[in-house]
C-alpha cells in the first residue's frame, strides 16, 4: 500500500503539471481524486488492512489527498488565467483588412449654402453686408418705408404683432412686430451711413399667412440697396443679370413686371422662367424720394435702386425643389442630398 501511495503521488503530480488546459486538469482530477478515483479506492481499502498498518496508511493517504487538492487548486488558477488571456486576445482581435468605418460629419443646410453663394457674388461686385433685428418696430418696418398707419399697403404684409405693454397699458405707438421683410435694414443702414452706398442684407422674415408649396410663414430674404449720384434702373438690370448668370452658372430667362411698393417708384417684380411658367423671386424698384427724406438724404442729389429676393425661392430653382416646406421639414432624406 505504501508503494501504491508513492506511485499514485508521482503519477498524479505529473498529470497535474502537464495538464494543458482546464478540461485536461479535470480529467486528471477524476482519475486520482474523483469519487471512483485511485486515492478513494486506497482510502476505502484501509479498513481491510492489518490493524497496525491502518493508522499509518490512513494518515499518509489523507495527507496526500490534501496536498494533491492544493496542487489541483493552484493549477486551476493558472489555467483559468491562461484561458482568460486567450479570450481577451480573441475579443480584441482586429481585422486590419476590414474597410474603415465612415465618420459621419454634418454639412450646411441648403438655405445657408445658397445664402453664402449669394453673398459671395454680391460682395465681389462691391456690396457690403448689413444686418438688422428680426423683432422690429412699426416705424422701421412700415412708416419709414413710406407706409403710414392705415395705409392700405400695410395689408400687403400680414404681420405677426408682438403684444407689448407699458405700465399694463398696451403700447399703441411704434409697436413691435416680427419684421415682414428685410427692407427695414435699408433705413437702419442709411441712418448711419451716407451715400454712395452699396449693401445687401440677408435675413429672416415672417408673415402671418397660410403655407403652401411656395409660401412659408417664416422665410429668408436678401435685401439689396445701391444709392449714388447717378444709379439707374439700367444698372439694376445689369447687376441682376450678372448675379443670376453667376448664381446659376448659365444665363437664365427673367422678366421685369410693373408692380407697386410704397418705398420704390417705379416698382417692379422680377420673375424667372420655371417649370413651364414663371416664379416670382423678388420685388424691386427705384428708392422712393420719401424714403431718402426719412433718413435725411437729399433726393435731389442722390438716387438708387433696392430689391428684396426670396432665398428659398432661389434655392428651389437652383436645386429643382418643388415645395418650400421641405427646407423646414428636418427630413434627412432631403437634407442629405446637399
Ligand atoms: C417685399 O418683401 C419687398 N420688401 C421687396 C422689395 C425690396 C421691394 C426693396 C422693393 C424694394 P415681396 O412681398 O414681394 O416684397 O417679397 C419679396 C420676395 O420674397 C418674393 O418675391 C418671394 O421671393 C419672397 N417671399 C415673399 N413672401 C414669401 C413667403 N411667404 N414665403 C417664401 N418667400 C416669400
Amino acid at each position: 500500500m505504501a508503494l501504491n501511495l508513492k506511485t499514485l503521488e508521482t503519477a498524479a503530480k505529473k498529470g497535474i503539471e502537464t495538464a494543458q488546459n482546464l478540461e485536461e486538469l479535470d480529467k486528471v482530477f477524476k482519475v486520482f481524486l474523483g469519487r471512483k478515483g485511485q486515492l478513494n479506492q486506497v482510502l476505502r481499502a484501509i479498513p481491510k488492512l492489518a490493524k497496525q498498518k491502518r493508522a499509518k496508511t490512513g494518515k499518509e493517504a489523507n495527507a496526500l489527498k490534501n496536498s494533491l487538492e492544493r496542487m489541483f487548486a493552484k493549477q486551476k488558477i493558472v489555467l483559468q488565467a491562461v484561458r482568460g488571456e486567450n479570450q481577451k486576445a480573441g475579443d480584441e482581435w482586429i481585422d486590419v483588412t476590414a474597410p474603415g468605418k465612415k465618420i459621419e460629419i454634418g454639412h450646411l443646410h441648403p438655405i445657408t449654402l445658397v445664402q453664402r453663394k449669394m453673398q459671395e457674388i454680391f460682395q465681389s461686385m462691391g456690396f457690403e453686408i448689413a444686418s438688422g433685428p428680426e423683432i422690429e418696430t412699426e416705424w422701421y418696418n412700415f412708416d419709414a418705408l413710406n407706409i403710414p398707419k392705415d395705409h392700405p399697403a400695410r395689408d400687403m404684409w400680414d404681420t405677426f404683432w408682438i403684444k407689448t405693454t407699458n405700465n399694463k397699458k398696451p403700447i399703441t405707438n411704434n409697436r413691435l412686430l416680427l419684421r415682414t421683410h428685410t427692407s427695414p435694414v435699408q433705413i437702419r443702414y442709411m441712418e448711419t451711413h451716407k451715400p454712395p452706398l452699396r449693401i445687401i442684407a440677408p435675413g429672416r422674415a415672417f408673415r402671418y399667412e397660410a403655407t403652401d408649396a411656395r409660401h412659408g410663414f417664416n422665410f429668408y430674404q436678401l435685401e439689396g440697396l445701391m444709392v449714388g449720384n447717378n444709379v439707374t434702373a439700367a444698372n439694376f438690370k445689369a447687376i441682376l443679370q450678372e448675379f443670376f448668370r453667376r448664381f446659376f452658372g448659365k444665363p437664365v430667362t427673367i422678366r421685369l413686371r410693373p408692380s407697386y411698393f410704397p418705398f420704390t417708384e417705379p416698382s417692379f417684380e422680377v420673375d424667372m422662367a420655371y417649370d413651364g411658367g414663371w416664379i416670382e423671386i423678388m420685388g424691386a424698384g427705384m428708392v422712393h424720394p420719401n424714403v431718402l427724406k426719412a433718413v435725411n438724404i437729399d433726393p435731389q442729389k442722390w438716387q438708387g435702386f433696392a430689391f428684396g429676393m426670396g432665398i428659398e425661392r432661389l434655392a428651389m430653382m437652383k436645386y429643382k425643389i418643388n415645395d418650400i416646406r421641405l427646407f423646414y421639414s428636418g427630413d434627412l432624406r432631403f437634407l442629405q442630398q446637399f
